[in-house]
């Protein structure tokens, strides 16, 4: 079925017993925006009190002390790469091969150099010898991903970062709500990034957020939001060093570094205020679907045995337990009659050292055998509030007959 760019939307949507995502902006929303926009003066619309709004309301429901939102999950991640190269300087970035492309592009863009370190098949996260291995000097940060909302989060690797003084980065845009130790993951790093893409927990069409407890960092996060201008920073005894640094400048046109424009709009804000009280209803739902659909898959066939706890999950996750592609075959082409839409390789797709613009580190792929097996024998399936128990029933079903 090939949709995209060729039919509309709600075709898209009817081609699909279950596709991805359902519901993910409702009418709801819609009428926020438009109420919002239906002002006798009429908003500017560029990032403005909403966000400022959205923010800290997002502040009160992770609780992260600073937060700032962006156009996207991407530019959270770009955002906060660029933010560490202007704080520590060059140096190594530790990242997984599961992840979404920006996380590795955002290190590139940066100009750290990216070091990959194989995954585990538990929580999807580092595998944490491999991990500790790969720590040198020259380490700036450990930028970890939480995969399809499971938390990838130990004691272990924690003690690690604070052993070896490294900052911990959770990038955490597929897994609002997952919880390590009964708290939100995106407490536990020096800063964390969200997404709000339509097919995440929450939406605001285009949208991502950076949460820290570090002011320098935050401020810092400001200035780049916005072309890398010293105005848009809020602490004036920040400002006033670089106002006297650059005499030369007038202090309303100080850009401290090459930087982007990575403001959110306020209609985007408007969505996020709309949605953010059904969040935590949504995610029991899907938390609920998900440790019904992991109790009852067949764990002769595929691994079962993910660490389930604190997870919040906007899909299901398949994994084929034998590196089989005849099986995997059978089974793209079953789901693929049946009209269940499915991502093969979980997050961005599978080993991300196999894209082509990779290719010039010559990466020996036999040392990554967990992110080999997920690539070539890994799927996630959508897994949203709305979808009935009897269609959840019927894609068990359908996997376990495989
Ligand atoms: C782990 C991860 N990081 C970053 C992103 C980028 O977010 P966005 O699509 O909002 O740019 C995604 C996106 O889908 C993601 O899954």
């Amino acid at each position: 079925m090939e949709l995209f760019g060729v039919l509309d939307y709600k075709n898209y949507m009817n081609n699909y017993y279950l596709p991805l995502m359902d519901d993910n902006i409702t009418r709801d929303d819609v009428n926020s925006i438009v109420n919002f926009l239906n002002q006798d003066q009429i908003p500017k619309l560029t990032n403005g009190p909403k966000v400022v709004e959205f923010e800290n309301k997002w502040g009160e429901w992770l609780g992260t002390k600073y937060n700032l939102m962006v156009n996207s999950g991407a530019s959270a991640n770009e955002l906060t790469m660029l933010a560490l190269k202007h704080l520590y300087g060059d140096g190594e970035i530790i990242i997984p091969p599961l992840t979404w492309i920006s996380d590795i592009s955002s290190v590139i863009f940066a100009g750290f150099n990216p070091v990959f370190v194989d995954i585990n098949l538990n929580n999807l996260s580092f595998d944490l010898d491999k991990l500790k291995k790969a720590i040198t000097p020259d380490t700036r940060a450990i930028f970890l991903t939480h995969v399809l909302g499971i938390n990838g989060l130990t004691e272990d690797l924690l003690q690690l970062c604070k052993e070896k003084n490294i900052l911990l980065i959770e990038d955490v845009c597929e897994s609002h709500g997952t919880t390590f130790n009964n708290i939100k993951v995106g407490n536990f790093g020096f800063a964390s990034n969200f997404s709000f893409y339509f097919a995440h927990h929450m939406s605001t069409i285009e949208g991502g957020m950076i949460c820290t407890n570090d002011e320098k960092f935050y401020q810092i996060c400001r200035a780049l939001r916005s072309h890398g201008m010293m105005r848009e920073m809020t602490n004036n005894e920040m400002k006033q060093e670089i106002i006297d640094a650059n005499p030369d400048l007038n202090s309303d046109f100080i850009f401290i570094r090459p930087a982007h424009n990575f403001r959110s709009t306020e209609i985007n804000a408007v969505i996020g205020l709309n949605q953010l009280p059904r969040l935590d209803k949504n995610n029991k739902q899907r938390i609920s679907n998900f440790n019904y659909f992991m109790s009852k898959l067949d764990s002769k066939k595929y691994i079962t045995d993910i660490n389930l706890k604190g997870q919040c999950n906007y899909a299901f996750i398949v994994i084929l337990k034998e590196p089989s592609f005849e099986k995997r075959n059978h089974l793209e082409a079953t789901l693929k009659k049946e009209g269940i839409e499915f991502r093969r390789g979980l997050s961005g797709g599978g080993n991300q050292m196999r894209q082509p613009f990779m290719k010039q580190f010559n990466y020996n792929f036999n040392n990554y055998p967990n992110i080999e097996h997920v690539h070539n024998f890994g799927w996630y399936i959508g897994n949203y509030p709305s979808l009935p128990q009897e269609k959840i029933d019927t894609l068990i079903n359908i996997l376990n007959n495989l």
